[in-house]
């Protein structure tokens, strides 16, 4: 499976460099780097292109990759002499072969890469041996990120299998919730039962009680549990990784049956429609639109607005409660590239002014890998604000008090566009 994937990536490659006029590439696994006045370094992300080639690429940190067209990829393998870190041992098995592996101790033993005549170099820039005007070219890059959103099959059994994993981390969590335990013991419990370290995550954990759960990227992770006559909800965005490859996962929770419990039930069934409706042809611009009129409709069926959907839609006051888009390509970067190319040459899909969060504006096409996350949210900054303008009066005041202990709900999946049909690699493995 993995040598029809490199076929795949060589074949990306090969345009992208005939497109632009190069005779190869040369890409940089990239170098840790140090805190600021410190000898220790962050944790450490292999450039995204390294690891579409490479697939334990987090392992090889100061490798090289070159590639020229009808050649055998030649990976330049860093093995430092070195006693203070582990140092990678040879790669094995089926991908290896199919690459020409060349392992160096130092920098000395690698070939004057500044000589590479017309070759584009991908990878961080203050290392490039090569011209500043062929260091990450766009020429380059562009068509790469557009190859990069059609996933091929050996990348979506890593983000199905990078669901498994992290599914068995929302179990763990949804039981601890249920157990009373604070965000921080949810949070390691979740770690153990994926087996994964923080720093291995592909983004950090959004564990959420209360109205936590409506800070969009909330980071905290409290210490101590609420005390259970003030628990009410629990929002978990959690993922994990599969040779660099990601899962993006949200659920919520509510802790008693209640009208926030059948709001969350409601939300979960209007993202199963729009998960349905992701299929090639589909605008992903007028989805996200729908989610908005559905998000409208249970806000009114749940009496925090006046006007039903489309008229909440329309005059803007939906986004006070889904702040933010529907949801954006998924693969080696959590929120992938080419998004918003309309080609392979890069022409931007102009972003639309209603919706200037929205990471994906493309009209979805078999191959693609995204999420689906429609949210309601109670957040006092926006509710605040409108409160004070003319969306004020189409809010039902007494129900969003209601409400704002519960922070807010958020589903999210994973979903492969099919020709005719959507493919939700979340709920598949679940
Ligand atoms: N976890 C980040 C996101 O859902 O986009
Ligand atoms: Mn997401
Ligand atoms: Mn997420």
């Amino acid at each position: 499976m993995f040598s029809q994937h490199l076929e795949i990536v060589q074949q990306h490659t090969d345009n992208a460099l005939a497109a632009s006029g190069h005779d190869g590439v040369l890409i940089y696994a990239n170098h840790p780097h140090n805190y600021f006045l410190d000898d220790m370094p962050w944790p450490y992300r292999p450039n995204p292109h390294f690891a579409w080639w490479v697939p334990e690429a987090a392992n090889y940190p100061r490798s090289f990759l070159h590639y020229q067209p009808g050649r055998q990829p030649v990976l330049y393998l860093y093995q430092p002499r070195d006693y203070w870190h582990s140092v990678p041992t040879a790669p094995q098995g089926e991908w290896a072969s199919l690459f020409d592996i060349r392992p160096f101790a130092d920098h000395s033993e690698l070939p004057d890469f500044s000589l590479l005549k017309n070759h584009a170099y991908i990878g961080q820039p203050e290392v490039s041996p090569l011209d500043a005007n062929q260091t990450n070219p766009e020429a380059v890059l562009n068509p790469l990120h557009w190859g990069r959103s059609y996933k091929t099959g050996y990348e979506v059994e890593q983000i199905l299998a990078a669901n498994k994993r992290a599914l068995k981390g929302h179990q763990a969590a949804r039981d601890a919730f249920y157990a009373g335990k604070s965000e921080c013991e949810t949070h390691l419990d979740y770690l153990r039962a994926t087996a994964h370290t923080e720093a291995e995550l592909p983004y950090g954990n959004i564990i959420a009680q209360n109205a936590n759960g409506a800070i969009l990227h909330y980071q905290q992770l409290l210490r101590e549990p609420f005390p259970e006559f003030a628990r009410y909800s629990f929002l978990i965005d959690a993922g994990a990784c599969q040779h660099g490859y990601a899962a993006d996962i949200t659920r919520t929770y509510a802790w008693n049956e209640s009208p926030f419990d059948d709001m969350i039930q409601a939300l979960d069934t209007a993202q199963q429609q729009l998960v349905n409706q992701a299929v090639a042809g589909q605008s992903y611009i007028a989805l996200h639109e729908e989610a908005h009129v559905h998000i409208g409709d249970i806000l009114h069926d749940f009496e925090v607005i006046k006007v039903p959907g489309q008229e909440a839609a329309e005059m803007g006051l939906t986004q006070v409660f889904f702040p933010h888009g529907l949801g954006h390509f998924l693969g080696l970067q959590v929120h992938d590239v080419g998004g918003k190319q309309a080609d392979p040459h890069g022409t931007p899909i102009p972003q639309p002014e209603k919706h200037p969060y929205l990471r994906l504006l493309r009209t979805l096409e078999a191959g693609h890998v995204l999420t689906i996350e429609p949210g309601i949210y109670f957040i006092p900054l926006l509710l605040d604000a409108a409160r004070d303008n003319a969306l004020g009066k189409h809010i039902h005041w007494n129900t969003v008090e209601h409400f704002l202990p519960y922070g807010g709900i958020r589903i999210e999946d994973n979903v492969r566009v099919g020709t005719h049909e959507a493919y939700n690699l979340t709920r598949s493995v679940a």
